[in-house]
């Protein structure tokens, strides 16, 4: 159970925002001074859903799976290394505010990082590495996404959570969120972020994987809108931004571990994805293009 223990203390009831202690009276769970319980899986990550209908936008483990075979390439390890040297900066801004602005926690590089709908804990894994002293925690609604994040790296823990609902996080309990590719709901990231934590965000620019995409048979790996993003942070200033873009040669089948990574899964099975792009030339230059967002949580509560 070493994972949640990790995090313990920072994490709360998704259902009255209560402490949550371990308790192995039935079984390992976590519970809460109210009585809300929550199942800890014997792989490691607690479940921390609440509510019945599960929206379907969780990945589904094959399309894990397909995310893991894709990211061993290294096809993304720029944007990992774009997200943790982010995170290092922003954890050490923590301990050196500017001028007027919020205290630092006083620990170098400390502190706990979020990873919201963070997959398999792979960005995560990549900041971690670059913070010693910080511990990780993943939250996505997929239990296969947290059953893998749970084993990613010895300083990360992860738990099942809905990005739109209440985070079973305490107050000012994170001093740095990452957000790559997922849903993130303003208000919670800016209850749960500590004054003055930053956040990064990476999202894809109208160029990214343009290539893939050539002949408009996939959905959903488009570019998203900038504005529209920043104006959706209410509480977070931009601090930093830019475009990240180079290109992959991409081999066949980690064109079709791309494609069923993402929400083309949900209505494309593999057999016809693999089929489809037998018929292009192998491997294929492809760009990827990201935009890189950095932001700081204001001083003030809300
Ligand atoms: C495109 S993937 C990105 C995963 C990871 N950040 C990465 O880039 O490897 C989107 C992730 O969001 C998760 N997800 C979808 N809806 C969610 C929700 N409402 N709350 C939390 N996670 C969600 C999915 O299960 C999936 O792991
Ligand atoms: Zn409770």
């Amino acid at each position: 159970m070493g994972g949640v223990g990790l995090v313990l203390e920072a994490l709360a009831c998704p259902v009255c925002g209560g402490p949550l202690a371990m308790s192995d009276a039935a079984g390992p769970a976590l519970v809460c001074p109210a009585g809300h319980a929550f199942n800890l899986a014997r792989s490691g990550y607690a479940s921390l859903v609440v509510g019945g209908a599960r929206p379907h936008s969780a990945d589904s483990s094959a399309m894990l799976a397909a995310r893991e075979s894709f990211l061993s390439s290294g096809h993304y390890q720029p944007i990992a290394a774009a997200v943790a040297g982010a995170v290092a900066a922003g954890l050490a801004a923590l301990v050196e505010p500017a001028p007027g602005a919020a205290r630092g926690t006083g620990r170098a590089t400390g502190g706990l990082v979020l990873d919201l709908a963070g997959g398999t804990g792979y960005y995560l894994a990549a900041a971690l590495e670059a913070c010693a002293d910080a511990r990780g925690l993943v939250l996505d609604l997929s239990a296969a996404a947290a059953r893998r994040a749970a084993r990613r790296h010895p300083r990360a823990a992860a738990a099942t959570a809905d990005a739109w609902g209440r985070l079973p996080l305490a107050d000012a309990s994170v001093s740095h969120a990452i957000s790559v590719f997922g849903p993130r709901g303003a208000s919670e990231l800016a209850r749960v972020l500590a004054p003055g934590a930053g956040l990064t965000v990476v999202t894809p620019t109208d160029r990214h994987l343009a290539q893939l995409r050539a002949g408009s048979w996939l959905v959903g790996i488009g570019g998203g809108k900038t504005a529209k993003l920043d104006r959706a942070l209410v509480g977070f200033g931009l601090t930093g931004r830019r475009v990240l873009e180079y290109d992959v040669s991409l081999a066949q089948t980690q064109a079709v571990d791309l494609v069923m990574m993402g929400p083309n899964a949900f209505h494309l099975e593999r057999a016809a994805v693999e089929a489809r792009l037998a018929a292009r030339d192998w491997p294929l230059a492809l760009t990827v293009s990201v935009l890189v967002s950095r932001y700081r949580r204001g001083p003030e509560r809300n």
